[in-house]
């Protein structure tokens, strides 16, 4: 019989990954609530419609990316290429946007791409995301920031930079979208990627954002939207990085920073570490002041990110796996009936313990014991059980000693002794 293998981009995470994974969502739940986010779950299906609204009928993650196929009634599904459309869907759908506009919800989760697979690159990949919703004011964006920066900071990400951009509103982005295709119409035709020459005049500004090295050199002389916002956009920028210096977390203004998705507008972000190779981002975000009222919702502006969790994986200081704390051993049934009894009491008790499922010899239980790491190994022999004790042995040095294990307060001393 052939085999049934993963669907390529597709991981099975093991410890120590799969445990890793535990341990940023943990990290993530603890620093977000100290921001008062609370957690929000929604479905990794939805129509194919919110995507297209929300991320953009012009960009690569909808045109070229998404997992799509009809349902058994021949609706049009789609598995999420993000997180943010979902959640702002559930924002309105549930009707929170208008009774508790003022919300900050976080969600983990899968999302799917069809993108080239490579390393920190999958067709299924994990986010960890936040968002900010019913808020306007520049030190939301700063405080989006910090909590994204102290998160990863609470991991031990090593050298990371902060990208940061303004994209301008719904009133001057018009204007500068006439300037962009003003210049990039002044460049030969042949200049452009075939992608390009069709965004050009769909959506110019996803042109900044072409991988294709070709385009990247030619946008370079591109008018920046930075130097190009309204007034009131350029104070609110100035406002978040004066916050953000405030608070003294660095940053570098990326004129060149435009992200991926359609919905953003004003302050948007990416942070980088230098130490993995060309899929370098490993969070990335901004506000998206429209998406509410365009998803039919209220005219509620918003902010939010994601973090890449296998990106963050390919960083994440090494850990050594955990020891067992003690490890069992048997040599006869009546020592594993009474064996058993007490090594539940130490589980409850809060100690880490295996044990060995039927008797064996003692050398062969002393190899399992090393084998698992476990610190100490408890004997129960028949002697053991006569004397209603059980031997302790610590791994590490070989010292060797009796505890009682009779009363409650026995087997507390010994779960304090072996924790
Ligand atoms: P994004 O930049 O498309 O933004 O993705 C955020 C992060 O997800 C990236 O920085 C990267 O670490 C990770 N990521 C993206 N694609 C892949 C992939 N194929 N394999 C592994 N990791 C990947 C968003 O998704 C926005 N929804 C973020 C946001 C939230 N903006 C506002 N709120």
């Amino acid at each position: 019989m052939s085999k049934i293998t993963r669907i390529k981009g597709f991981a099975d995470y093991f410890p120590p990954e799969s445990e890793a994974f535990t341990f940023m969502e943990n990290a993530a739940r603890d620093v977000f609530s100290r921001y008062g986010y609370r957690e929000l779950r929604t479905p990794v299906l939805e129509k194919t419609e919110l995507f297209a609204r929300s991320i953009g009928e012009e960009t690569d993650v909808v045109k070229k990316e998404m997992y799509t196929f009809p349902d058994r009634k021949d609706r049009s599904l789609t598995l999420r290429p993000e997180a943010t459309a979902g959640v702002m869907r559930s924002y309105i759908e549930s009707g929170l946007a208008t009774r508790e506009p003022y919300s900050k919800l976080f969600t983990f989760g899968p999302m799917f791409r069809y993108e080239r697979p490579q390393k920190g690159r999958m067709r299924q990949f994990h986010q960890i995301n936040a968002e900010c919703l019913g808020l306007t004011e520049p030190a939301v964006d700063a405080e989006v920031v910090a909590m994204l920066w102290q998160f990863l900071s609470s991991i031990r990400i090593p050298n990371l930079s902060l990208e940061i951009n303004t994209l301008g509103c719904r009133e001057c982005r018009p204007a500068y979208n006439e300037a962009l295709k003003a210049y990039l119409d002044s460049v030969p035709e042949d200049g452009w990627c075939e992608d390009c020459l069709r965004r050009k005049t769909t959506n110019p500004l996803r042109v900044l954002d072409c991988k294709v090295p070709g385009c990247k050199a030619l946008v370079d002389n591109a008018p920046a939207l930075v130097d190009s916002v309204c007034e009131e956009c350029s104070d609110h920028f100035g406002q978040v990085l004066a916050h953000l210096d405030d608070i003294e977390i660095p940053y570098t203004v990326n004129k060149r920073l435009v992200r991926g998705l359609d919905y953003y507008n004003r302050t948007t972000f990416e942070v980088t570490s230098g130490e993995i190779g060309s899929q370098s981002a490993v969070a990335g975000g901004g506000r998206y002041d429209g998406l509410i009222r365009d998803l039919g919702g209220p005219d509620q502006p918003g902010i939010g990110f994601a973090c890449g969790m296998e990106r963050l994986l390919l960083l994440l200081p090494e850990e050594e796996a955990p020891r067992p704390d003690a490890y069992l051993a048997i040599l006869d049934a009546v020592g594993m009936a009474r064996g058993f009894l007490i090594l539940q009491a130490m589980r409850a008790r809060g100690v880490i313990a295996e044990m060995s499922p039927t008797p064996k010899s003692v050398k062969a239980m002393m190899r399992q014991a090393n084998r698992l790491r476990s610190r100490f190994c408890l004997l129960m022999g028949p002697d053991e059980i006569a004397r209603d004790v059980v031997q302790v042995k610590n791994l590490d040095s070989g010292d060797q000693n009796d505890f009682s294990v009779t009363s409650e307060s026995d087997l507390d001393a010994l779960a304090d002794f072996l924790r």
